[in-house]
């Protein structure tokens, strides 16, 4: 994801934008002094506070650490007004639309009216959000997922790729969609959803 991010940068930066990857951070020491594509992994998330210039942007995108994310992003000490909200020049979002801070919209998202979405929320490649729906904070919406009309996706929840969910409908908080279930019911807090019409299932992700 770290690097779907970058180059969403390097875009908005092609676009006129006043911006440049300075470099990654990440707790796995191996990774220190190494490349990922051009940029540097400068060090752990603990390192964040020696870069007071920089904005953040946090690119935790897997099932499996979805729940870790308010931990990790509660690590780096960056203050909330430092973390930055990114769109793709591509991405688009209804001027009736809310996206908020350290949120993630990659490219070919469309944001439709009214809808809102919270802080740290990631969006992937060709995602829709339908119209008065609402994705609550630390939310992963993966690649080409419909959310239909006035859905509420509640905070940290994870819609796995191609996956879709019927208006009205609200996905609980921590909850799993797998890769291209079709949602047509609530989704209780923290289980895992698979299928076509999507079912409980025991996972392990
Ligand atoms: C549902 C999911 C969480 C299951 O993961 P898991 O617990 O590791 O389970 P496994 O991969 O061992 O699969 C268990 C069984 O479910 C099946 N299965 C897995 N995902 C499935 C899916 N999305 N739809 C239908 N069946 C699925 C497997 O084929 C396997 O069946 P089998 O026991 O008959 O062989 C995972 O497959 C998934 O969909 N994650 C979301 C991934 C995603 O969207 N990533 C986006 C990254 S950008």
């Amino acid at each position: 994801m770290g690097m779907d991010i970058a180059d969403t940068i390097s875009c908005l930066a092609a676009a006129g934008k006043p911006l440049a990857v300075h470099g990654f951070l990440d707790d796995d020491t191996s990774t220190h002094g190494s490349k990922v594509g051009d940029h540097p992994v400068l060090g752990g998330l603990a390192d964040a506070a020696r870069y007071p210039d920089c904005l953040f942007v946090n690119g935790i995108g897997t099932s499996g650490s979805r729940h870790l994310k308010p931990t990790l992003i509660t690590k780096t000490g960056v203050p909330h007004d430092r973390w930055m909200t990114v769109v793709h020049p591509r991405a688009f979002v209804s001027p009736s639309a809310k996206v908020g801070r350290g949120t993630v919209l990659l490219a070919n998202v469309s944001v439709c009216a009214d809808a809102v979405l919270g802080d740290h929320v990631m969006v992937l490649p060709n995602s829709v959000i339908s119209h008065d729906t609402v994705v609550e904070d630390y939310s992963t919406i993966a690649s080409g997922v419909c959310v239909s009309g006035r859905c509420i996706v509640r905070r940290g929840a994870y819609l796995g790729s191609n996956s879709s969910i019927r208006e009205n409908t609200v996905i609980g908080a921590g909850a799993l969609v797998a890769m291209a279930a079709v949602v047509t019911r609530d989704v209780a807090p923290g289980i895992t959803v698979l299928g076509s019409p999507a079912r409980p299932f025991e996972a392990s992700a």
